[in-house]
């Protein structure tokens, strides 16, 4: 009857050459385009050609990262099997065939989360990232929502240090390095408030009692004149850096080369929190680090001769001889960079080491079904039990 009166329909409204079969025809085409408009074509296009390869892993990526996208970009370093298995996409479409779900702390917050606008999906695991210590993580409770966590402490699910050590096959000479240097110790410190664990009170100490540093950055009021003002319009909250906000971030440089030592003392001493200040002034700048605790560092295995630690040193006095005495030895400062002839530093700005192992944990885990875990309160599980801000204490009487 309904059929009927439809090929009465467009019998009485089609041209005469226009035939049966083509009515037909042409009415199946647009059925056929409904029905790829209501699936939504590109989610099926993206579904197939991911399930064409069993063995690739699809990672979206919720957030931004302090407010730049995160893309396949984050892979190029990775080794070339990974990059070959893995991508990583911020295409709505593919939420619902990715193996797992990314959210950076700094980008994100319970009412934000409150907005995100795609259906729980329980099979993958949802992945809290971080590279911030529990004072700057800002992260809150998160009731069972997150599965897994990628943080730089080794208890994460996913491992996401500052660097590591990797095999170096390079010659490495190392009088060139010993050289280069004409200068001491640099502290170039950008930070505006002061810090918990009173880092800047403790160099400025150290330098009082006669180390020979230079002291830069925001927190000496001695910006280097060669770059950019520190600028920040006053609607920016610290706490959620939005992308207006970020390319306003202006970090002060300058030449590290010369310069014999670094003083890398982090803003809060927590364990395995050892950042960029270590990793890349050792690996790209050849300086060696001045640290403040020795454990931090031998508990994530990095050599005891890379670095020197304050807390060797009963007090400031013998601290400052011994740095001035290597300072002044090729041999005995030499000592400090024999680990080149061995080691590399990668670090995870240039090579991004977490983000390598989360490809690989979730191929491993492709197939199978996650053992169910997750976060009751993440706040509770970052929080500060790891970290002692003491440790200058004894120090600065
Ligand atoms: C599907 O897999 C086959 C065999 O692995 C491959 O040759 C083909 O290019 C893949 N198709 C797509 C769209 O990725
Ligand atoms: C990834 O995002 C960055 C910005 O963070 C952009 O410059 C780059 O072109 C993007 N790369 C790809 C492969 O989409
Ligand atoms: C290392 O560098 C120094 C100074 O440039 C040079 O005299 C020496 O020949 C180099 N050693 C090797 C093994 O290349
Ligand atoms: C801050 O204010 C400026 C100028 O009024 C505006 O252009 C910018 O978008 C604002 N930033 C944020 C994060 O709201
Ligand atoms: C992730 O956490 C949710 C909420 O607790 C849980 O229902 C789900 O099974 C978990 N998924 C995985 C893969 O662990």
């Amino acid at each position: 009857m309904w059929l009927n009166s439809m090929k009465r329909g467009f019998n009485k409204k089609c041209p005469r050459h226009l035939n049966r079969p083509m009515v037909y025809l042409i009415s199946f085409t647009y059925f056929l385009s409904i029905f790829f408009c209501l699936y939504n074509w590109e989610s099926l296009m993206a579904r197939w050609r991911h399930r064409n390869d069993s063995k690739s892993v699809l990672i979206f990526a919720a957030t931004n990262y302090f407010g730049k996208p995160i893309n396949n970009s984050w892979l190029e370093s990775c080794p070339e099997d990974v990059k070959s298995y893995c991508s990583i996409t911020n295409e709505e479409t593919s939420f619902s065939i990715a193996d797992g779900v990314l959210f950076h702390s700094r980008d994100f917050n319970e009412q934000l989360l409150s907005e995100f606008k795609f259906p729980r999906r329980f099979d993958v695991p949802y992945v809290m990232m971080t590279q911030e210590n529990p004072f700057y993580s800002y992260l809150e409770e998160y009731k069972y929502f997150f599965n897994w966590t990628m943080t730089y402490r080794r208890d994460s699910d996913v491992h996401y240090p500052y660097g590591a050590l990797v095999k170096n096959e390079k010659f490495v000479n190392l009088t060139e390095i010993w050289n280069s240097k004409t200068k001491e110790a640099i502290w170039l410190n950008n930070a505006r408030a002061s810090s918990r664990n009173r880092r800047v009170e403790f160099t400025e100490k150290l330098k009082s009692e006669g180390m020979n540093i230079d002291l830069m950055g925001n927190a000496f009021n001695n910006t280097p004149k060669e770059c950019p003002r520190f600028a920040r319009p006053p609607n920016c909250t610290h706490k959620l850096l939005s992308s207006v906000c970020f390319p306003l971030f202006r970090i002060f440089t300058t030449n590290f080369r010369p310069y014999k030592f670094y003083i890398a003392f982090e803003n809060s001493n927590c364990e395995d929190y050892v950042t960029e200040k270590f990793w890349e002034k050792a690996g790209e700048y050849n300086m060696v680090p001045i640290v403040f605790e020795r454990k931090i560092y031998r508990n994530l295995g990095i050599p005891d001769e890379m670095y020197i630690a304050v807390n060797d040193f009963q007090n400031l006095e013998d601290f400052i001889s011994f740095v001035k005495s290597v300072s002044s030895n090729k041999d005995k400062y030499l000592k400090y960079h024999q680990w080149r002839k061995q080691y590399r530093i990668i670090e995870s700005s240039s090579e991004n080491y977490g983000f390598c192992q989360l490809c690989q944990k979730l191929l491993k885990l492709r197939g199978h079904k996650l053992k169910e875990k997750s976060y009751a309160n993440l706040k509770d599980w970052y929080s500060t039990p790891s970290c002692d801000n003491s440790f200058v204490d004894k120090y600065l009487q």
